[in-house]
């Protein structure tokens, strides 16, 4: 599998996982497509661009005619696809763009695989398809729970990859990893929103009591759990990645506020804008892709001391995301009331 196509490769996982197969690969090309959402930014890709092996294309997933001339031109023999909506909050607002993307998209670039007979498709799915767990930990056998439209359509996508495999027999294979961290994160989500306001100084809101428990993995070892289930993997199954390393969202702001050097009093407890939605806790048994020979490769405390330092040392990449209208009127409209002056 020498020519990939990454699919969201300007956002935080997929231009991640682009740098992996640069870097893990020296004969491999790969193109990325991604439709520079909000979310998605070409400076982004700045680094991959100068490696010479990379080629991006702007467009959407779900229109197959880009797809199709894609994997045409550029002889594309597998796809991963990490392009997506991905903010539960957003979709708690407007959840119509996440059943376009998470679920039509991924529908398309089944069929692509199917039609141009490539040799894989990887699907990147997440955790949040299993729901909520007060004890015990999700296993690829847990029943799919969804509690967000985010998470639905999530799980929308996964049933669309496990039927067409066992439908049509496409050689597809689909991840389900916990809450990421590390460069490149848009600060939105709680990690790269809090570090990039507590440089700042600013105020950090906090959900409800912070109690609620994530399963946290540093991006490069995701990246690196992907591309074992790509190559290794078997078609039709799910594998889960994880790297033991529970908290709670205050425990997680305190080691934060320690890294930086700010106070306790930037905390801000808010009433939770998730309500009923909001998971309590997620906790990913990752033994059977463990037993195939993958492992974490980085220790949670040492990747959030470095993801914090990326943070200190490119606020260049992340002050011009903060800057933009679009990203200051979503702060302002979701947080506003609970920042009021602190914005
Ligand atoms: P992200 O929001 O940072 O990036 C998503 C990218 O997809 C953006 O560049 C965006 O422009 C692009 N995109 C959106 N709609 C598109 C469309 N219709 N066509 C083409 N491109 C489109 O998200 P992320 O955190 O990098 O997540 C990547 C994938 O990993 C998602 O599928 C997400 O569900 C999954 N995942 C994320 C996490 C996490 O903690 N961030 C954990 C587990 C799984
Ligand atoms: P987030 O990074 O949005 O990821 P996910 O919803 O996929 O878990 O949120 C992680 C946790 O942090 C989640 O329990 C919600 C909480 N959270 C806050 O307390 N404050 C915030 O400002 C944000 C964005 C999240």
């Amino acid at each position: 599998m020498n020519t990939i196509l990454v699919t969201g490769s300007a956002g935080f996982i997929g231009s991640n996982y682009c740098r992996y197969l640069l870097k893990n690969y020296p004969d491999c090309i790969v193109v990325g497509l991604d439709a520079l959402t909000y979310a998605g930014n070409l400076s982004t890709m700045q680094d991959l661009q100068l490696t010479g092996r990379f080629r991006f294309y702007p467009g959407r997933i779900q229109d197959d005619c880009v797809v199709a001339g894609i994997i045409q031109s550029e002889k594309v023999e597998a796809i991963v696809n990490f392009a997506a909506e991905s903010h539960n909050d957003r979709s708690l607002m407007d959840a119509s763009s996440f059943i376009q993307t998470d679920v039509t998209g991924v529908a398309v670039l089944l069929e692509a695989t199917r039609k141009f007979q490539l040799k894989r498709m990887l699907h990147v799915s997440t955790d949040e398809v299993y729901g909520s767990v007060d004890d015990g930990r999700f296993t690829e056998q847990t029943p799919i729970a969804p509690n967000t439209p985010y998470s639905a359509s999530k799980a929308g996508g996964d049933l669309q990859a496990r039927a067409h495999h066992i439908a049509y027999g496409t050689p597809v294979v689909v991840t389900r990893c916990g809450n990421n961290f590390g460069p490149f994160q848009y600060p939105e989500k709680l990690l790269p929103f809090f570090i990039s306001r507590l440089i700042d100084h600013k105020k950090v809101p906090l959900y409800g009591d912070g109690s609620q428990v994530r399963d946290w993995v540093y991006v490069e070892d995701h990246c690196g759990g992907i591309d074992h289930a790509l190559r290794h993997g078997n078609p039709g199954e799910v594998y889960n990645i994880g790297s033991d390393a529970e908290c709670t969202n205050l425990e997680i702001t305190h080691m934060l506020l320690s890294l930086l050097n700010r106070p306790e009093s930037l905390i801000r407890s808010i009433e939770d804008p998730r309500g009923g939605a909001h998971d309590r806790r997620y906790s990913i048994d990752a033994s059977k892709l463990k037993a195939m020979g993958w492992s974490p490769a980085h220790a949670f405390s040492s990747a959030l001391e470095s993801t914090v330092r990326w943070y200190l040392e490119n606020e260049w990449w992340w002050r011009e995301i903060t800057s933009k209208p679009d990203y200051l009127s979503f702060i302002k409209n979701y947080y506003g009331r609970y920042l009021q002056s602190d914005l």
